[in-house]
C-alpha cells in the first residue's frame, strides 16, 4: 500500500513509499482510509522522526477488515478513529474502543477533522468543571484545536476569550463563541476560571499569573518551542491554583475515554452544534505544501488530506 512516510533529509520530512499493509491486533479493523486530517504534533515530529515513520492520528474511512475479538462495527462501515501515529496511509489499523461510526451526511473530511482536536479539547475542558458563567481563556485560538475548544466551552456555558498571535487571525472566532478576542493576556484584566493553554514560553506564565482563585490552567504543549519562567513564589502567595500537563493518549487511557465522546462530537456535527473549521482540504498528493502552511500559521482551524 502506499503511506506518506517520514524522510529526514527531505524539505517538508516526507515521502510517498510502497509500504507494508499493517497487520492488526484482534481488537483492532483495519480502515481503508478516505481522509487524514493534519495535526501540529506530527509536523513538528516530522522534524526529528527516524526515516520510514508514517505520522497521522486522524483517520476517516471504511471498514476493509473487521475486529478478530468480534468488537467494533461490521465491514463495509464508515467510521473515525485515533491512532498515535500510522494514519497518513492506505490501510489503517485502528483499535475499536478508538473509533466511531460515521452518521450519514457527515463526510469523511468533517468527521477526519474531530478526534485530535475533538477530544483534546472536551477532556482539556473537564478540567474546569462545570463551566456554565466561568471565564475560559483559551491560546492559541485559531487553530485546530481552538477553535473546536471555542465552540465546546461555549456549548457548555462558558464566557470564552481567544487569544490569537496576530489581528487577521480573529476571523470567524466570534461566530464561534469567542466573546472576547485578545493578542495579549496581560492587556486583559480578566481573571480565568480555566485556560487552555498550547503555546508555552510566556504565554504559559501570563496565564498562570491570570488565573482566578481556584482556577486551573490546562498545558497541552508548548506550539511556540519556547521554554517557561514563572515566578514561583508569586503563584505560591496567591495559592490555590493547579498546572495540569495533559496528554491526549494518555489522558483518554486514564479516563477510559475513545468511542463513547466520538459519538458526541459527531452527533454535535449533525446537529450544527460543532463546525469542524475546514480551512483547506485537498488531495493527500499536496500534503507537502500543507504541511508548510500550517507551520507558517497559514491555516484557520484544520487541514483535511483526501486519500485518493
Ligand atoms: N497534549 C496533547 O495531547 C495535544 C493534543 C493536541 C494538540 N496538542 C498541541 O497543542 C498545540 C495546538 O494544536 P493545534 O492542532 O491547534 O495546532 P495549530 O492548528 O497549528 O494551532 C496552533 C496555534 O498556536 C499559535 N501559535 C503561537 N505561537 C506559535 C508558534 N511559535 N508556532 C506555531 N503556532 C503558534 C498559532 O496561532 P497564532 O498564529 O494566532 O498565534 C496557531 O493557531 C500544538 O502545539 C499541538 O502539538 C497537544
Amino acid at each position: 500500500m502506499q503511506a506518506i512516510v517520514s524522510v529526514p533529509h527531505q524539505p517538508n520530512h516526507i515521502e510517498f513509499r510502497e509500504v507494508a499493509e499493517p497487520v492488526p491486533a484482534r481488537d483492532e479493523v483495519i480502515i481503508t482510509a478516505r481522509a487524514v486530517s493534519l495535526n501540529r504534533g506530527n509536523f513538528r515530529r516530522l522534524a526529528w522522526e527516524n526515516d520510514s515513520w508514517i505520522p497521522g492520528y486522524d483517520v476517516a474511512g471504511e471498514i476493509s477488515q473487521t475486529a478478530a475479538d468480534g468488537s467494533g462495527p461490521p465491514l463495509g462501515t464508515r467510521v473515525v478513529g485515533i491512532v498515535p501515529s500510522g494514519a497518513w496511509a492506505q490501510q489503517v489499523a485502528v483499535p475499536t474502543r478508538r473509533l466511531a461510526a460515521i452518521p450519514n451526511h457527515v463526510s469523511f473530511e468533517a468527521a477526519a477533522a474531530i478526534p485530535v482536536s475533538g477530544l483534546t479539547s472536551l477532556l482539556s475542558l473537564a478540567h474546569g468543571g462545570m463551566l456554565l458563567g466561568k471565564h475560559v481563556l483559551i491560546t492559541g485560538a485559531a487553530g485546530g484545536v481552538g477553535r473546536i475548544a471555542i465552540q465546546l466551552a461555549q456549548l457548555q456555558g462558558a464566557h470564552v476569550t481567544a487569544q490569537i498571535g496576530r489581528p487577521e487571525r480573529a476571523k470567524g472566532l466570534r461566530e464561534l463563541g469567542a466573546a472576547s478576542i485578545i493578542l495579549d493576556i496581560d492587556e486583559s484584566k480578566q481573571a480565568f476560571d480555566l485556560v487552555l493553554e498550547s503555546i508555552g514560553g510566556n504565554i504559559l506564565a501570563q496565564s498562570l499569573t491570570h488565573l482566578a482563585p481556584g482556577g486551573t490552567v490546562v498545558s497541552i504543549g508548548a506550539s511556540s518551542d519556547e521554554k517557561t519562567n514563572f515566578d514561583v513564589l508569586g503563584l505560591v502567595r496567591k495559592g490555590a491554583i493547579k498546572l495540569y500537563a495533559l496528554s491526549l493518549f494518555q489522558e483518554m487511557e486514564l479516563q477510559g475515554m475513545g468511542t463513547r465522546q466520538l459519538d458526541m462530537l459527531l452527533d454535535l456535527l449533525v446537529t450544527h452544534r460543532l463546525d469542524p473549521q475546514i480551512d483547506q482540504q485537498r488531495s493527500w498528493q499536496h500534503m507537502g505544501e500543507m504541511l508548510a502552511a500550517l507551520g507558517d500559521r497559514r491555516i484557520d482551524g484544520k487541514a483535511i488530506a483526501i486519500v485518493d
